[in-house]
């Protein structure tokens, strides 16, 4: 497994060119993985990354019980009879979308022990929509020990209305309500793309589900539900990420194998930077030819800005023309990796919901460590932009999010090394 220790030396200065392949999206293979619970047999996912994430989540599903083995670019998951109903808290802790598994295994077995993830360094991310979500479907749920136990020998269908469009209760409330009795009405659902691909895999599997795509989403349970081959949606945020980084360095790149349509809103703020976007065969290319200018943004459940593009836009801007004012409205704390492109000598400013960004002509590197994902991939795409080195630390945050991150950048014409003490055994 890749180390704590491992980081990233990035040389400032080339100007990325060329053209890459995006594989499946981590925010939803983690869910069908979760989702391969439902019914007994074989479900085969294409187009999976090669992420941390992914391994992490087979060993959630091999200690319930399943068979889980790569096969090139595919994972194939044998699910048995009876599988556990157990997730505990040394993998919970690692991966948060671990607790994807709740909803499936409480439908499926009449009872799920998930473990409690705890805090990460993007805020809280309570749960309580989730438990709220399983009480209505008439589950009863604990919390006992650091975990929730949820029981329910049948659940049955109900009227659920969201808060909030969260991502991880809609997807658990749906997968739940395939398998209960009667009809379930989950209203301020969330809609995004991976969402989409979770209610097709569904679907494929023999659930019924209505207004796909929409904010209301009818499911209409049945008796069981047969495992399937399927697909991966692409990785929407992996494909904005290399373009963010060909409008940062100035650069040209095709991101292939891509769902342009899936990225309308970061797309349309590269343009407005001064980039030019353009539709191709299987994805888009990007292209720039001058120091980008200031764009605001503000996240928002989709369609509206993505939440995980929000610190590769502030790394954007802070070497962009002006000033800009980006508002996180999603997570209560995702302004930790400021701190870090402060040390880039980024001027910016937060206060609650907002930062304020005043662009330079260039950032200076530094040592600087990465806190979660996509902060960590938006220090690596500031330091390919910064006068000298920057080292980033505890990159196995990135290696959680991005398959061969380093390897794209320098087929790019990076300068971008990994010290690492041994090659993660997870990539076999
Ligand atoms: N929230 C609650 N209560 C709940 C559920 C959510 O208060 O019961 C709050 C959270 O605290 C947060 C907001 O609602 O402030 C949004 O949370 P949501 O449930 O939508 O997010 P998530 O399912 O925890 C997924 C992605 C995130 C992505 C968000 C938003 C996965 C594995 N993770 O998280 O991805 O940022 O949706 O789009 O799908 C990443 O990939 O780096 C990442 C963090």
């Amino acid at each position: 497994m890749s180390g704590a220790t491992d980081h990233f030396l990035v040389r400032g200065g080339a100007r990325l060119s060329g053209a890459v392949r995006v594989s499946g999206a981590k925010n939803s293979v983690l869910k069908l993985m979760a989702a391969s619970l439902l019914a007994e047999g074989t479900t085969v996912l294409g187009n999976v990354p090669r992420i941390l994430d992914v391994a992490v989540m087979g060993e959630v599903l091999r200690r319930l019980g399943c068979e889980v083995v790569r096969e090139g670019s595919s994972v194939r998951i044998t699910v048995p009879e009876r599988p556990g109903h157990e997730a505990d808290y040394d993998l919970v802790r690692r991966i948060r979308a671990s607790i994807a598994v709740l909803g499936p295994l409480v439908a499926r077995c009449g009872e799920a022990k998930v473990a409690l993830p705890g805090g990460d360094a993007i805020g809280s991310r309570g749960l309580d929509m989730h438990v709220a979500g399983l009480v209505k479907l008439g589950a009863t749920v604990d919390s006992e020990h650091g975990y929730l136990i949820a029981r329910a020998p049948r659940l049955s269908g109900a009227a659920v209305w969201l808060d909030f469009p969260s991502v991880g209760a809609t997807e658990n409330l749906l997968m739940a309500a395939t398998l209960a009795k009667g009809t379930t009405v989950i209203d301020n659902a969330a809609r995004e793309p991976e969402i989409v691909d979770l209610c097709q895999m569904l679907v494929q599997m023999g659930a019924l589900i209505d207004g796909v795509g929409s904010s209301t989403l009818t499911v209409e349970g049945v008796e069981t539900l047969s495992p399937v081959q399927h697909e991966t949606v692409p990785d929407r945020i992996v494909a904005g990420t290399w373009a963010v980084a060909a409008v940062m360095t100035r650069g040209a790149v095709t991101v292939l194998g891509s769902r342009p349509e899936h990225l309308d809103m970061p797309l349309e703020k590269l343009t407005q930077a001064g980039a030019t976007v353009t539709v191709v065969d299987d994805g888009f290319h990007v292209e720039m030819d001058r120091r980008p200018s200031a764009v605001d943004v503000v996240t928002l459940p989709y369609p509206g800005f993505a939440t995980d593009f929000q610190p590769l836009f502030l790394g954007l801007n802070t070497i962009a023309e002006g000033t800009s004012m980006i508002t996180e409205n999603v997570f209560e704390s995702r302004w930790m990796f400021v701190d870090e492109l402060v040390r880039l000598g980024a001027e910016v400013r937060t206060d609650g919901h907002h930062a304020v960004v005043r662009g330079r002509e260039q950032l200076s590197g530094a040592p600087v460590t990465a806190h979660d994902i996509r902060a960590g991939a938006g220090l690596v795409l500031a330091g390919l932009v910064a006068d000298g080195v920057t080292e980033v630390g505890d990159v196995h945050h990135i290696d959680r999010g991005y398959a061969g991150f380093v390897d794209t950048l320098v087929a790019l014409g990076a300068d971008v090394q990994r010290i690492s003490v041994a090659e993660p055994d997870w990539l076999d």
